[in-house]
């Protein structure tokens, strides 16, 4: 198959790129707050240094990598100031500021970085004002278009613990205009539904893929509902998924196995926005270039046996 680079455009939010994976006809953007993103955006986390501690060995590189992403049609971009810390913010400012009026860039407080690049917890009522304060420095906004509570209960997944009072100083800080959507990040159902009663919740974004599929009845609940669904680690994160099937599927498609993956999570349910990191141009294309690509049902029941 041939792929353009170049996003569809969509200004009407009504163009279609497929059916999902019930045959529903599937569009190419999804409300994220008040308003409709592509699906494809980009995760900015692969822009720090390595363990996203520190800058990147190429800064060239990496604002290379900003606009491009926005030259082929990207308006939602993931990061947060404890990316480096700092570092993240301070390169997506130098390469897209002053910002377009579509681009929608999404950010997470909650965590904040060790001396030795530990990510600790940083949930605080002041910790959480200074991590507003910092991504508005840092990013050059007056107000954050989305802010994520990213829960630290658990490091590496959801774990249930009250999110009460940080969400109360995060919706003070919306009510002072400084926030203007709020989302949750490393969440449990029961945590989402506790959001729901403290303020609107405008998207989760949990660890989900192809392979890691914990969060299946959570995304469908959410679809129902009109809550975005951003999986974090759409490809596999630090060490990028692996298997003879995902190759196998690919290569009878003429893809490559980081293309289905993505284009396996677009089909996957139309609440879903993709967020990949990378810190190379090559990929980069290679992964927007996933939203050309349609999986057919063979296709999906053979990339079903993956999940986990
Ligand atoms: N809320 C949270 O707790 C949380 C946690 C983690 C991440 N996030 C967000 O989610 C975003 C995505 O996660 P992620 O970047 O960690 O993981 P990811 O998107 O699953 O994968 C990134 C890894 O895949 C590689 N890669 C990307 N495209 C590739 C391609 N076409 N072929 C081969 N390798 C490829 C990257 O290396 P190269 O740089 O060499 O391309 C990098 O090692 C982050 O940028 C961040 O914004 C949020």
């Amino acid at each position: 198959m041939t792929y353009t680079n170049q996003l569809s455009s969509n200004p009407r939010g009504s163009e279609q790129r497929g059916t999902d994976q019930r045959g529903t006809e599937q569009p190419d953007t999804y409300r994220l707050g008040h308003r409709p993103l592509r699906r494809l955006g980009y995760g900015a986390m692969q822009l720090a240094g390595p363990g996203v501690f520190g800058p990147p060995k190429d800064r060239a590189a990496a604002l290379a990598v900003l606009r491009e992403a926005l030259a082929n049609g990207v308006n939602h971009i993931d990061t947060s100031d404890f990316y480096g810390p700092h570092i993240t913010n301070e390169i997506i400012r130098e390469a897209l500021h002053p910002y377009a009026d579509d681009l929608v860039i999404v950010t997470k407080i909650g965590a904040r970085r060790g001396a030795d690049g530990a990510w600790l917890l940083a949930m605080s009522r002041d910790e959480l004002i200074k991590a507003v304060h910092d991504n508005l420095r840092n990013l050059g906004l007056e107000r954050l278009d989305v802010v994520n509570l990213r829960a630290m209960f658990g490091v590496h997944g959801p774990a249930e613990g009250s999110l009460e009072e940080p969400l109360t100083v995060l919706a003070e800080l919306q009510q002072q205009g400084l926030v203007r959507h709020i989302g949750l990040s490393n969440v449990t159902p029961t945590q989402i539904a506790q959001g729901r009663t403290i303020c609107d919740i405008a998207c989760v974004q949990n660890f989900y893929n192809l392979a890691h599929r914990h969060d299946d009845a959570l995304i469908d609940e959410l679809a129902r509902e009109g809550i975005a669904y951003v999986p974090f680690f759409p490809l596999g994160g630090f060490t990028p998924l692996q298997s003879t099937v995902l190759s196998d599927v690919a290569q009878r498609l003429g893809a490559t196995p980081m293309q289905v993956a993505l284009a396996w999570l677009l089909q996957r349910s139309p609440n879903i926005l993709l967020i990949p990191g990378t810190s190379s141009l090559a990929h980069l294309r290679e992964n927007l270039a996933a939203g050309q690509l349609i999986l057919s049902s063979e296709d999906l029941l053979q990339l079903a046996r993956l999940a986990v």
